[in-house]
């Protein structure tokens, strides 16, 4: 029996425990994958006794992925540039951190989807972890340009600088009609909405959400005439499926778990 687990605060609603079961299915593995709810200030303390107790690794969620950069005692490339790790394992005895968010949500995107970020013209809102752990995956779709719009400009200054890429821009009014939308700011979690130009998008944009389980966002965006609308739960299969292969050295089939999460 193989020992993982979400840490995470809040935690009673992750998904990922239900994701990996269905993935070990598939393979006829068994393991125990369990949510962790970790006190604030607990993490490194968390995640040392779980790690001693013989498990295989874990997931990380919000608050913690940044805690679990520096928990790590190596990372990822796609890691160093987000600060933040999503997946931990144990690499040849070393703990090892890697970020899947970004790849997932390329494979949702691109995969799942049939979308392409090809010399699309694309804006993401929001600049938090979960932004700063996916635009340099963004930017590998070869988009035209990315441009990024926060409430705190400061904080899209902070990731434009750091990817030092010149398709990619810090905005604070954004331009008219976007290829392709991706929410990336919590406001779905405090049940609030974006304040948004409707000018943004055409019927032909296309709208993603990295969060999933409030539809505002992409309900405003139906409104607006959008038909291809996608919300973060492939994204969510997605990083789990990449993660499940670097505990596993296993692919998984994602289309189905998808459609089985979305019942
Ligand atoms: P996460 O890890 O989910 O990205 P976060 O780092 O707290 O969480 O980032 C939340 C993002 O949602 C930020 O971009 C935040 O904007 P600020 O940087 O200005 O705080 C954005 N956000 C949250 N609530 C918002 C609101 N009511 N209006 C606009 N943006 C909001």
């Amino acid at each position: 029996m193989h020992q993982l687990a979400v840490f995470g605060n809040p935690i009673t609603h992750a998904r990922s425990p239900e994701i990996h079961q269905l993935f070990a299915k598939q393979h006829g593995i068994e393991i125990d994958y369990e949510r962790i709810l970790v006190p604030p200030g607990e993490f490194t303390r968390y995640a040392h006794r779980y790690l001693e107790g013989g498990a295989k690794g874990f997931n990380i969620t919000v608050p913690y992925k940044a805690d679990a950069y520096h928990f790590a005692e190596q990372c990822s490339k796609a890691a160093a540039l987000a600060e933040a790790v999503n997946t931990v394992s144990i690499k040849q005895g070393v703990i090892y951190g890697d970020n899947t968010d970004g790849a997932g949500l390329m494979k949702d995107i691109v995969d799942n989807l049939g979308w392409t970020l090809q010399d699309k013209k694309v804006l993401v809102l929001g600049a938090g972890g979960a932004v700063s752990g996916v635009v340099s995956n963004l930017l590998g779709g070869a988009p035209r340009t990315v441009e990024i719009l926060n409430r705190t400009v400061s904080k899209a200054v902070a990731i434009v600088e750091k990817q030092n890429d010149p398709r990619l821009r810090a905005i604070e009014t954004p331009g008219d009609a976007y290829d392709v939308i991706i929410n990336g700011t919590s406001v779905a979690l405090q049940g609030t909405t974006l304040d948004l130009p409707a000018s943004i998008i055409t019927a032909e944009s296309c709208c993603y959400d990295m969060s999933y389980g409030n539809g505002a966002f992409l309900g405003w965006c139906e409104n607006l005439g959008v038909s291809q609308l996608a919300d973060g739960l492939g994204m969510l299969v997605e990083q789990a499926a990449l993660g499940f292969n670097i505990w596993f050295d296993l692919e998984v089939e994602t289309i189905d778990v998808i459609a089985a999460l979305r019942q």
